[in-house]
Order: C-alpha cells, then sequence, then structure tokens
C-alpha cells in the first residue's frame, strides 16, 4: 500500500530518492529507469512526430501527501517552474488533515462534430438526423470492435442548429462516444469519418468538418477537500519582524482571492492557470495532450458566457474551508504517447491507477491543490517570497553557475534581496576568483 508522507524527501540526493522509491515498492529500478536516463529515445521519437533531431528534456518531481478517494497517492509532475510541486505538496498535506481530496469523473464520454453545410431547410435536416438516430449510432459503434469489447461505443446523437454563422444557419451534430481508458481522439474522428455519408445521404447537406471537440464537457472531474480551520494557520518570518496569520485569516483572504478570479477574467486568467500547474504537469508526466486539455479547461470556463474562475472556496457549517473544482478532462491511460514513452508507463505504474477515470481524479485533486497554493500564497505572504530562492537558483545556473556554487550564488543574491542574471554573474566572478 503506498504512503505519499517520505519525510525528507526534498533534502535527499537524486539517488537517495530514487532509492526510497525503490525501496518503498514504488517502482523498480527497472520501472525507475526512465526517469534516470529521460526515457524516449531518439529513434522512438523519430517515430512520433516529423523532422526530428533530437530530444529535450523537463524536470520530474514527486508531489507528496496526496490522498484522492481515500486512497496514497505519488504524484508526477513534469514541470520546468519552482515551487509548483513544493506547493501541490504542501496544500495536500493541509488538505490529508481533513480527509484528503474526494474525486469522481462521469462517464468518458467524448464529443465528435460533423458541421453539415449546404441544406435547404436546415430544421427539416435536423428532424430527419434524429428519426435516424438508432441507424447513426449503430453504424458508429461497429467502427472499433476493440473499444467495443471494452465496453467503449456510440452512446448518443445530438443535433444542433447553428444560426448566427459569416455564412448563414448550419447544422452540427454530435456524436457522443464512450471511449473508455483511450483519451479518444482518434476512435471519435474515425467514427465521425464513418458516419459522414450517412449523414449526407440523410439530410441531403455536405459534410464538412468531422473532428473530436476539445471542450469535452460530458467527460468532466470534479474535486473537493476541506481544510480544518486551524490547519492553515501559521507564522512568516522575515529578517525583521514575524507575522502571524491565524487560521481564519488564511481561509477569508483565500475566499477573497476567489472572489476576485470569480468576478474579474482577467484575475480568472492567472488564476485558472495556477489551476493548470498543477494540472499540466500531471497530464505531461503521463504522455496525455494537455494542450487538449487546457483548450477544453478555458473553454468550460467560458462557457456562462463569462470566462470565469473553474474552482470556488468557501466555508462549511465549521468554518472549515472548502474547496471544489469541476473541469473537463480526457486523459487515457492507453493509446498514444502514454503506451510509447517509458516515462509515461513508468509515471502512471507510479500512481497505480488502471483507469483513465481514476488518473483523471488524482489530475482534478493536484489542480485544487495547486490553486490552494498559489491562493494561501497570494493572501498571506506574497508569491515572490515563496518563489525568490527557487527562482534564485534558476536564474544562478543561467548565469553558468555549477555544483555547489549554484546554491552559494542563489543564497547570496536572495540575503541580498537581488535576483538579476548581471548580479548572479558578479557573485559568480568574485566566488569563483576567491
Ligand atoms: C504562477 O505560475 C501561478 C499564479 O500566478 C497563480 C495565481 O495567481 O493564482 C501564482
Amino acid at each position: 500500500m503506498t504512503n505519499s508522507r517520505i519525510s525528507g524527501f526534498y533534502n535527499m540526493t537524486l539517488d537517495e530518492r530514487r532509492a526510497q522509491l525503490a525501496d518503498a515498492g514504488h517502482l523498480t529500478p527497472e520501472n525507475l529507469l526512465p526517469f534516470t536516463t529521460g526515457g524516449l529515445s531518439a529513434d522512438a521519437a523519430d517515430h512520433m512526430i516529423e523532422n526530428v533531431i533530437g530530444l529535450y528534456s523537463l524536470p520530474l518531481g514527486i508531489a507528496l501527501n496526496f490522498q484522492v478517494n481515500g486512497k496514497d497517492v505519488l504524484v508526477p509532475m513534469t514541470i520546468e517552474e519552482p515551487s509548483v510541486v513544493a506547493g501541490a505538496s504542501f496544500m495536500a498535506k493541509l488538505a490529508r488533515a481533513g480527509g484528503g481530496f474526494q474525486a469522481r469523473t462521469s462517464e468518458p464520454h467524448m464529443i465528435g462534430q460533423m458541421q453539415v453545410l449546404d441544406l435547404a431547410n436546415v430544421h427539416l435536416a435536423q428532424l430527419s438526423l434524429l428519426e435516424h438516430r438508432e441507424d447513426l449510432l449503430a453504424e458508429a459503434d461497429s467502427v472499433d470492435p476493440v473499444l467495443k469489447k471494452f465496453g467503449g461505443g456510440a452512446r448518443n446523437l445530438e443535433v444542433r442548429v447553428i444560426n448566427d454563422s459569416p455564412i448563414g444557419p448550419f447544422l452540427v451534430v454530435h456524436l457522443i462516444y464512450d471511449v473508455r481508458d483511450a483519451m479518444g481522439a482518434n476512435a471519435v474522428n474515425t467514427a465521425c469519418e464513418r458516419l459522414a455519408p450517412m449523414v449526407e445521404g440523410i439530410t441531403g447537406g455536405r459534410v464538412h468538418l468531422r473532428i473530436l471537440s476539445n471542450l469535452a464537457d460530458h467527460r468532466l472531474a470534479r474535486a473537493r477537500c476541506t481544510i480544518p480551520v486551524e490547519e492553515l494557520a501559521f507564522s512568516a518570518q522575515s529578517e525583521s519582524e514575524t507575522r502571524e496569520f491565524t487560521g481564519e485569516k488564511v481561509r477569508d483572504g483565500i475566499i477573497e482571492a476567489w472572489a476576485f478570479a470569480a468576478s474579474d477574467p482577467y484575475r480568472a486568467a492567472t488564476h485558472n492557470k495556477g489551476i493548470m500547474n498543477g494540472v499540466d504537469a500531471v497530464v505531461i508526466a503521463t504522455g496525455n495532450d494537455w494542450r487538449a486539455i487546457e483548450a477544453g479547461a478555458h473553454a468550460y470556463a467560458a462557457r456562462s458566457g463569462k470566462y470565469t474562475s473553474l474552482s470556488n472556496w468557501g466555508k462549511d457549517k465549521d468554518g472549515n474551508l472548502v474547496g471544489t473544482l469541476e473541469m473537463p478532462m480526457a486523459v487515457g491511460i492507453v493509446g498514444g504517447a502514454t503506451k510509447v514513452h517509458p516515462a509515461a508507463q513508468a509515471a502512471v505504474k507510479l500512481m497505480n491507477v488502471t483507469t483513465a477515470s481514476e488518473l483523471a481524479a488524482i489530475i482534478v485533486s493536484v489542480g485544487l491543490a495547486q490553486n490552494m497554493a498559489a491562493l494561501r500564497a497570494l493572501a498571506t505572504e506574497g508569491i515572490q517570497r515563496g518563489h525568490m530562492s527557487l527562482h534564485a537558483r534558476q536564474v544562478a545556473i543561467a548565469a553558468g553557475a555549477t555544483g555547489e556554487l549554484i546554491e552559494k550564488v542563489a543564497g547570496q543574491m536572495v540575503v541580498e534581496k537581488v535576483v538579476r542574471i548581471d548580479r548572479a554573474e558578479e557573485i559568480l566572478k568574485e566566488m569563483k576568483t576567491s
């Protein structure tokens, strides 16, 4: 059974962290190998996209303390930004005190769209399609026997009339398709291709585009957590003073910060970006299509006609902080890069997930934790303080520091409160000559 609380993980060396995961039985040394090597060979990459000349690496860290639906999980996160993994881990620890994250998903239903043009009468065509619903679904259902064997296939047909388009009225057919544990783009696109001639025959129109929609609002993931108010209290030490933050103050600060995002699209974009810091990092680690997840998230955030926060923060009757997040989550654990990329496979194995739904539940929980990490920092000490030392390390590396000089140069910049490449270069020069 996984224990996601590993004390001192942060202070271990890379080798010690790997050994810790292997010793605790989370991954075998072979499973860990893709993380050590970066996972993907140039040959494998050459088969994935066009004109390959090499590989591009990103850091992979493990977020600790996560408990999702009562189960501990170690969460792999691929991201270049400092503070994200630490922020998620810290918030997961606070959430743990309130029972961790409860997360659910809807059925894995994707939407395939067909645009039907050149119709004499859109309303007549709409009804004709609905009258042939069963035939159309039967045809779409026969497209992918493997998916059908696993319980997937065509589920529903919706027909929308678009009146206010620049080219006049047309129809949009939505094929609702259960893709089970796949991300589903290929299955849905193939099914739409197959249905197009039938749709043309029934309507007398012309099917133009046939492609899935990334606004996967029939494939949602929802997470909630309750943070006991006393867990939120902390004191912040600076050189000149100690500031005390009571649990109530932090809780109310987080709710006020959320209210800003709920009512202002300029703030909502940044707020949701904070959620996506967590979401994307796990999506990338598992070889899923993060552009699809991004597109779905932001379109969903604008579904009322006004772009707003994807999450909600408030308090319960006992005064504890309560957070919820609902968003489309079209991720898979079969097919695509998830199967081709050895590090993605190892990431899925580390989380011990056997269905796409379990993966989606973890990802939406990480999104909620990440959101809380950002709001807590912004509503109390400000984001820069936490960011400063990690950012300083990156600046030190960019200035050419290596080995133990990275920490030394970064530390000096933090003390001086000047984290700039020119200063890092100067300090590095001084340290090298002294
Ligand atoms: C930075 O990557 C993310 C934040 O800007 C999110 C937010 O403002 O809520 C800190």
